[in-house]
């Protein structure tokens, strides 16, 4: 591997399997396990957990490296822990086996959050969906057994499925899918497929692994490119432009605080005991998209208006969307005491913050409008 100038690891070719020692940009050897203390490797890690993860690991005293092709996460996320000491990024795919074994092989445990995410993409990608979800986690889990190291998979509540009751979710819950020719399913059936390969090789390979299915988590540096309602809300708003609502806007979702989802990864990580399990993260405090959007509006000040879309308007087809996601948390609280302490309040506050510091300077504002009458002819 070669460290560039601003902490950016990028691979070398002929990295074998199991290989420790890296080159500076200076063509130093760095001897990645000399001296260490404990060292995370987070797939994902310029994403948008992935990077709150990697600052909470490294204000514990963890060295930590991220492994990221940056296709939904940026170096932006990862900025501002460029210059610490301990924070290694490697922009590299988790699909390449060489890496995933050296720096499995170079960590003490790994948080497997790697993954295509958001609907727009899965509609429009599924190909890179299914091989990225499934054969990156096959990848990584494959190293984690070969190297005895300890796992932590992120999968989503995703893997529920369709259920129209208004109840929260026990982990045990039978899924409930749409036919394959929908293909928002795509996603959740490759996470299914992430805990069945998990749990098989735990099972038969003894794999030390611990599986968490992420409830919908918000927070400051949450992209809406993606389809991500809260950030798409709130820049709208700022932008006085439409806040677009898919369906009729009574679908319920729980939104939880990436700083409480992060706790909870950490936490589970550190319980060696709990191995072989899944368990909900997510809130419970329930809102309507409606009354989400009203919330937003209030918090900004926004007089932007409501513009209704149906799924087929805005992704074509193979949308369908669940009504209603209530995690069951008893099974984390009875587990490690977890629980989320973070308000929808606190999360506007935090992500209205975060996309009011993003704003665009007027000079932007102007060469994208420039930019796009151009274009446009
Ligand atoms: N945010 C949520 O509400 C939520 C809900 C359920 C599950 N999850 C899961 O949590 C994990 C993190 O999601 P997030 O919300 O931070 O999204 P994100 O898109 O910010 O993070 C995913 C990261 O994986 C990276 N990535 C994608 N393909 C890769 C590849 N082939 N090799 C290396 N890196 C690759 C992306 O560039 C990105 O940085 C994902 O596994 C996702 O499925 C998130």
């Amino acid at each position: 591997m070669r460290h560039g100038s601003n902490g950016v690891t990028t691979p070398v070719g002929g990295i074998q399997a199991g290989r420790l020692g890296a080159k500076t940009s200076n063509g130093d050897v760095l001897h990645l396990d000399a001296g260490r203390d404990r060292s995370a490797l987070i797939t994902g890690g310029a994403g948008f957990i992935g990077s709150h993860l990697a600052e909470r690991l490294l204000d514990s005293g963890w060295t930590v490296y991220a492994l990221d092709d940056v296709s939904t996460g940026s170096l932006e996320n990862v900025a501002r822990l460029q210059a610490h000491p301990n924070f290694h990024l490697v922009i590299e795919s988790v699909l390449s086996a060489s890496v995933v074994s050296e720096l499995v092989h170079k960590c003490d445990v790994v948080y497997h959050l790697a993954a295509a995410v958001g609907v727009r993409l899965i509609v429009e990608q599924p190909v890179h969906t299914l091989l990225t979800n499934i054969q990156g986690t096959e990848t990584v889990l494959e190293y984690c057994t070969r190297f005895g190291k300890r796992v932590l998979v992120a999968s989503t509540s995703e893997v529920y499925g369709d259920h129209r009751e208004e109840r929260p979710l026990q982990e045990d819950a039978r899924r409930v899918y749409g036919p394959t020719t929908a293909r928002r399913w795509a996603y959740a059936d490759s996470k299914a497929i992430d805990e069945f390969l998990a749990l098989a090789y735990r099972d038969e390979r003894d794999l030390d692994c611990v599986i968490v299915r992420l409830f919908n988590t918000v927070g400051p540096r949450q992209t809406g490119q993606y389809g991500m309602v809260i950030p798409r809300f709130v820049s709208h708003a700022l932008a006085g432009s439409p806040l677009e609502i898919y369906g009729d806007g009574t679908q319920t979702r729980c939104f939880c605080h990436v700083s409480d989802t992060i706790r909870a990864l950490e936490d589970l990580m550190d319980a060696k005991e709990l191995t072989g399990e899944i368990y909900n993260v997510g809130s419970m405090e329930r809102v309507s998209i409606l009354e989400l959007a009203a919330r937003v509006l209030e918090r900004t000040a926004s007089k932007s208006e409501l513009k209704f879309l149906s799924y087929d308007d805005v992704y074509g087809r193979g949308i369908e969307d669940m009504l209603h996601r209530i995690p069951a948390i008893s099974k984390i609280r009875d587990a490690i005491g977890w629980r989320p302490t973070r308000t929808l309040d606190d999360i506007l506050e935090d992500v209205v913050d975060h996309e009011r510091s993003h704003l665009p300077t007027p000079l932007e504002t102007a060469q994208r409008t420039a930019a796009s009458a151009s274009r446009d002819g």
